[in-house]
Parts: C-alpha cells; structure tokens; sequence
C-alpha cells in the first residue's frame, strides 16, 4: 500500500488551547512561524504560509476579521468569509495550526481600546490620511496576536507595505524577538495585486483594475526620465481617463521614512510608488520599488 499523507490542520478559536497546542513545539525548542490574516484567502496569502512552512517546523495562521482596523462600517460588514474554502486552502498548503478567535476571545468585555503609539510620520501619510484609525487597530490586534502565538518569525506581504513598515517599527520600538519576514506581492495573470477585496469586484471593476499595475509599471519605465511632478501627472490623468476607478491617492516617498520626495533625489535614496483606488466601494491598494 503507497503512504497517502493526508495533512491535518488543527482549529482552535481560543487562546488556551492554542496555547496547549503550542506548548510541546516550545517545550522541544521548535521553531514557530507566523501568518496573520483576516482570511477570505488567496495565492498572496499561501505563499506567505509557503514560506513558513519552509522556514519552521510549526505554521500558525490566525483568521480574524478585526473589526477596529475598519473605518467604514460597510466595509466591515461586507469583507468576504469563506470559511471552509480558507480551512481547506490551508489544508492543502500543509498548514499546521489555524486560529479563528471570536471577537469576544480577542476583546473580552467589549473592550475595544487600543494602543495609543507614536508612529511619527509612519501612520499620517497614505493609508493613514484616507483611513482614520485604521493602523491603531491594526497594531492592536497584531499586538494581542503576537502575544498569543509568540512565534519566532512573523510573515506580511509587501502587498499592504506602509503595515508591514509599521510592524517593522513597532517590533523593533519594543525589542520583540519576532523576526519580521517581508514578502514579495503576489499578483494575478493580468498583474491586478491578489487581494481578498478583489472577489467583490463586479467583471466591470475588475477589468478596468488593471490599470493600477499597468501604471505602475509605466511610472517605474518612466522613473530617472521624468520629474516627480510630471510623474503624479501622468497618474492623475491615466485616472481620469477611467470613469470606473477613482484615484485616492499616489505617492513617491521614501522607503524608510515614507515622507514624500522633493526633487532632487539622490540614486542611494530608497524609493517607493504607492497607489490607493476606489473602484465603486471597493477600496485597491498596490505599490512598486522604484529605486
Ligand atoms: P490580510 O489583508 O488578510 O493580509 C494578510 C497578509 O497577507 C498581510 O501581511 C498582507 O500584506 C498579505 N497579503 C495580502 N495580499 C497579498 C499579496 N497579493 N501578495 C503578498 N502578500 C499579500 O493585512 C491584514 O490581513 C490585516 O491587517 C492583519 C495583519 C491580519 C491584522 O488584522
């Protein structure tokens, strides 16, 4: 008879067994790997998994829909939950333990306070103007998360970049042993970055999405050649010209600092292209390395 492995994926929605689960991996000195996530999961998500599970010899993933790091009402009640085909992705990938608290588990007694940290310029500019709060919640979850798996590494797509940077930032600040591994945005055929919010798309929407790579993709053939301003230009009225995408921001900063460029700029500078839209309520977020 062949050997069929038939992966097992162990549930738990609370912090004690997860805990319990936890305890013999630490007890023997294993490696624990990270991945947050608010589910509805795609390829960028496994590839994250993928990675943790190369990389140690125990792969958490959390499902949480995190209901502070919303600012629209709407948008919290409409993000997508599929539940079995997310258990059954992560079965497949050879996940080894899924977290899927309540909300209650993770705020007990209704208590939504958050972390009052001061991110400086981090959490103001981009994501952080358009979506007040947002990163308050993020961190706060992120926080109580990390204390419960405390995992020696920790993954986050560069996908959602000024997060990841934030994350960096707060890890570092309060000396937690994680390891924070970046990685790289997976993207669809038509180069659309994969993204639970892409399954709200209507076929309208998510046609004329590409132009959020394809002008990325442009800005960075243009970069060296074109001025800043001539750049944010040619954004707006790539835009302008899609009457189903509203532009609600595009930004060149610094990779670091994420504070925006002034012209000159030095080639040792680390620079980076951010983009958010708006197609119908949906919101897309998408950026690329310019240097
Ligand atoms: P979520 O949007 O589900 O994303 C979970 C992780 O997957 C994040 O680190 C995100 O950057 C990464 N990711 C999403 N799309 C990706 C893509 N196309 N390529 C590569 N990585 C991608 O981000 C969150 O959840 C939440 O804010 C969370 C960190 C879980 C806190 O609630």
């Amino acid at each position: 008879m062949p050997y069929i492995y038939t992966p097992v994926l162990q549930i738990t929605a609370t912090q004690s067994e997860l805990e319990t689960l936890l305890a013999a991996y630490r007890r023997d000195g294993k490696s624990i790997g990270f991945v947050p996530t608010m589910g509805a999961l795609h390829k960028g998500h496994i590839s994250l998994i993928t990675l943790s599970i190369n990389e140690n010899d125990v792969t958490v993933c959390s499902i949480f829909v995190n209901p502070t790091q919303f600012n629209d009402p709407a948008d919290l009640k409409r993000y997508p939950r599929p539940v079995e085909s997310d258990r059954e992705m992560l079965e497949n990938a050879g996940c080894d333990i899924l977290f899927m608290p309540s909300v209650e588990e993770m705020y007990p007694n209704e208590d939504y306070s958050l972390l009052n940290e001061d991110f400086g310029n981090l959490d103001k500019v981009m994501e952080g103007k358009s979506r007040p709060g947002h990163f308050a919640g993020m961190i706060t979850i992120v926080n109580k998360l990390f204390t419960a798996v405390k995992p020696h590494k920790a993954y986050f797509g560069n996908k959602d970049f000024q997060q990841l940077t934030i994350v960096k930032y707060f890890v570092k600040k309060h000396r937690l042993p994680i390891l924070i591994r970046e990685c790289p945005i997976s993207r669809d055929i038509d180069e659309l970055a994969m993204s639970s919010r892409n399954r709200l798309l209507s076929v309208e929407e998510r046609k004329a999405a590409r132009l959020i790579p394809s002008t990325l993709f442009n800005v960075k053939e243009m970069w060296g050649r074109k001025t800043i301003a001539e750049l944010k230009a040619f954004v707006e009225s790539e835009f302008a010209n899609e009457p189903v995408l509203k532009l609600d921001y595009f930004e060149i900063v610094h990779f670091e600092t994420l504070m925006s460029l002034m012209e000159p700029i030095s080639p040792e500078t680390p620079i980076i292209a951010c983009i958010a839209t708006f197609a119908g309520k949906i919101r897309l977020i998408d950026n690329i390395r310019l240097q």
